[in-house]
């Protein structure tokens, strides 16, 4: 079937098209409803199944014979290690992983944060959760402690798995006095850490609470997998928000299976034995969904990469990569294949490389720039994919399905919506507006499977950030439009979230680190374009009156505050000192207007502006750095 007649049999009987698709999976016991709407518009699905979904990314790939088969191919090029670990490896340290944690008490529903760097561990490590029923929270390393520790404080771990440090090319990433210091400012506290000690740092372990990754499991009974309900949460990822406290988003346990499965083939066109390597971090979503769910789940090679697009050593890593384990499907972020086109404009190093077996380059994360699909296009010779998604659905919510049909490609469009999902371009008032036209994108409820039920210990919010605007839509958060041939366009943002190099960032959150400097009076955080990485944060500081200490000296602390408080990947490195914000009379900042003048784009003055004066000052300010330059 082409792709039109797959959604309109979507359509056509949802709930029919998802226990179809149900049958990819082992079932403890098969649902017998997909759908459960009575609690409308809060919906979940599967809810009478029982399941476990390390059985279905593990051990039913042994009992079928791949036993043999490479599951995890760890590529490090920062650590000039490769390691593979065979399916019936993987089950043998799973298993053995989850007794441990099993045997220290940690059950059915208790959480566990993962902060670990790009190693097979890390993916061990979420699977034990599954195996046992335990709920997985993975922390991003690149956080700094503060963050972590509003994590712990909102998910309440019963243990923390952590590595000793995290190896970036210009330095190593200490991370065991990030926990220590995020369970210091945490109220709640782990039972027990386990920590993996890597070669490149020992860390020093704290008696009666850490325990060393190895010793912990040793002569512990390797665990069976604990069925669980349909809708038990596999998984908590906290994502940014308008605010600065992070939103927990729940995945829930059978949705994830089905749909993660249905994906593989329809989009990715991959199944047993073919490799798939995602080039992102396990601390995302595409992390948790196709470096580690997906592709085991299908019975695929998944690769884990510790390494960059660029600098390790060069901008043929990828090609070598793909070259090297004969790898059919490569997911990766526009930014990544900027930083590769800034250092080889004509493609040289790609030559150097057999990429034969590639059969499709997959782009998300971030709006794919046509320079750079292009680019892609003519350097790689196979398809490039772009498609959307967003943390909270886990998955495409629209895409080029190449296991299906190959659809022609519109460059600058994510292509069409993927069954399961109703996309509407909507007006302010909640109406849907003609093809062609911009407004926010919301999709009709329900949701597919798989996507977020609610936030973690957060309905109310659930509701009030996605279900109110525009009563039986989730809002994205989203603006854009579709075309005549239903082609979607995801031009920005509606909210404070900016995205930095594929991970997405709050402007909010940022300012209320700065908020917190002493000579900070007032304060703004905006994205500005950036060529490498779509959009870089840029602060604005009112300090307060009568101060005397040198404005380079409190743009300098700021900076720092920023890597201390949130971490290095919110890479804050710019901000001005102004007089005072642009504001609309009613005290709104006109943030907008300042990413125009930033930009260099022309636009309009807000007739509500308090004081247009200020805009000049902002310019001025602004070509300091380099910006604000007309286009
Ligand atoms: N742990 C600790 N620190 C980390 C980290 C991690 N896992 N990942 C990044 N950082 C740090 C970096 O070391 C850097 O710190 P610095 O300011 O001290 O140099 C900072 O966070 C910003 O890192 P990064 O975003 O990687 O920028 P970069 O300038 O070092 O590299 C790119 C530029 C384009 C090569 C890089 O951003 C990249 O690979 N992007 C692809 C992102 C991606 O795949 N996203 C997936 C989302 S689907
Ligand atoms: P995250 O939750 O971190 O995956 O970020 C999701 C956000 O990234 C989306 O809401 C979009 O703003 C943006 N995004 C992801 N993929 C794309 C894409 N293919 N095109 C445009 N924007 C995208």
């Amino acid at each position: 079937m082409a792709y039109r007649e797959i959604y309109a049999k979507w359509q056509a009987d949802p709930e029919a098209f998802w226990l179809d698709a149900a049958g990819s999976i082992d079932w403890t016991t098969h649902p017998q409803t997909a759908l459960n709407a009575t609690r409308a518009p809060l919906y979940e699905w599967f809810t009478d199944a029982t399941v476990n979904t390390c059985w279905n990314a593990v051990d039913r790939h042994v009992l079928a014979g791949r036993g043999k088969q490479p599951a995890i191919i760890h590529d490090s090029p920062v650590t000039g290690t490769k390691h593979v670990i065979t399916y019936a490896e993987l089950l043998d340290r799973v298993s053995r992983l989850a007794g441990a944690l099993k045997a220290r008490g940690v059950a059915k529903g208790d959480r566990v944060i993962i902060y670990m760097p790009m190693v097979p561990e890390a993916l061990e490590a979420m699977l034990a959760c599954g195996r046992i029923g335990a709920i997985h929270s993975v922390v991003f390393g690149g956080f700094a402690a503060a963050e972590l520790a509003v994590r712990i404080d909102d998910c309440k771990p019963k243990a923390i798995i952590a590595a000793s440090c995290g190896i970036e090319p210009n330095r190593v990433v200490h991370y065991k006095p990030l926990l220590d210091g995020a369970i210091d400012q945490a109220t709640h506290k782990p039972d027990f850490c386990v920590i993996l000690q890597r070669e490149q740092e020992v860390a020093k372990l704290i008696e009666g609470r850490d325990l060393a990754w190895h010793s912990f499991q040793y002569g512990v009974e390797p665990a069976p997998c604990e069925p669980v309900a349909g809708n038990h949460p596999a998984y908590i990822l906290y994502t940014s928000g308008t605010t600065g406290a992070p939103k927990g988003v729940v995945r829930p346990t059978a949705g994830h299976l089905v749909a993660l499965a249905w994906t593989m083939r329809a989009i990715y066109d991959c199944g047993p034995g073919d490799v798939f390597w995602a080039a992102s971090d396990v601390g995302w979503v595409v992390g948790h969904s196709y470096i580690c769910y997906a592709p085991l789940i299908a019975g695929c090679t998944t690769i884990v990469y510790e390494g960059k697009p660029v600098g390790t050593p060069d901008a043929g890593a990828f090609w070598r990569v793909i070259e090297e384990h004969k790898v059919r499907a490569f997911f990766t972020a526009p930014t990544a294949l900027r930083a590769i086109k800034r250092d080889d404009p004509e493609g040289t190093l790609v030559k150097d490389y057999d990429l034969s077996r590639l059969n499709a380059l997959y782009l998300a994360g971030e709006r794919a720039d046509p320079d750079t699909v292009n680019w892609a296009s003519r350097h790689l010779n196979v398809p490039v994919v772009d498609h959307w998604w967003q943390t909270e659905t886990g998955y495409a919510i629209a895409a080029n399905p190449l296991g299906i049909e190959r659809l022609p490609v519109k460059v600058g469009s994510p292509s069409v919506a993927m069954p399961g999902f109703d996309v509407q371009v909507l007006d302010e008032g909640g109406h849907p507006v003609p093809a062609g036209q911009l407004g926010a994108i919301a999709i009709k409820l329900p949701l597919p499977p798989g996507t977020l039920p609610t936030l973690w210990n957060a309905e109310d919010r659930f509701v009030k950030s996605y279900l109110t605007h525009f009563p039986g839509y989730y809002e994205t958060g989203d603006a854009g439009y579709v075309d005549e041939d239903g082609y979607l366009y995801i031009m920005a943002r509606t909210d404070d979230v900016i995205n930095v190099a594929g991970h997405r960032l709050s402007t909010g959150a940022m300012e209320e680190v700065l908020a917190n400097h002493p000579h900070v009076a007032e304060c703004a955080v905006i994205g500005v374009s950036d060529t490498l990485k779509g959009q870089s944060p840029l602060g604005f500081l009112c300090l307060n009156k009568g101060c005397t200490v040198p404005s380079d000296q409190i743009i300098r602390e700021c900076v720092q505050l920023m890597r201390d408080k949130i971490g290095p990947v919110a890479d804050f490195k710019r901000a001005v000192v102004i007089d005072r914000l642009p504001k609309t009379r009613s005290g709104k900042i006109l943030r907008g207007t300042m990413v125009k003048i930033a930009d260099g784009a022309a636009f309009k003055m807000p007739a509500t502006i308090d004081d247009p004066a200020i805009l000049d000052e902002i310019r001025t300010a602004l070509q300091s750095l380099g910006l604000a330059k007309p286009a």
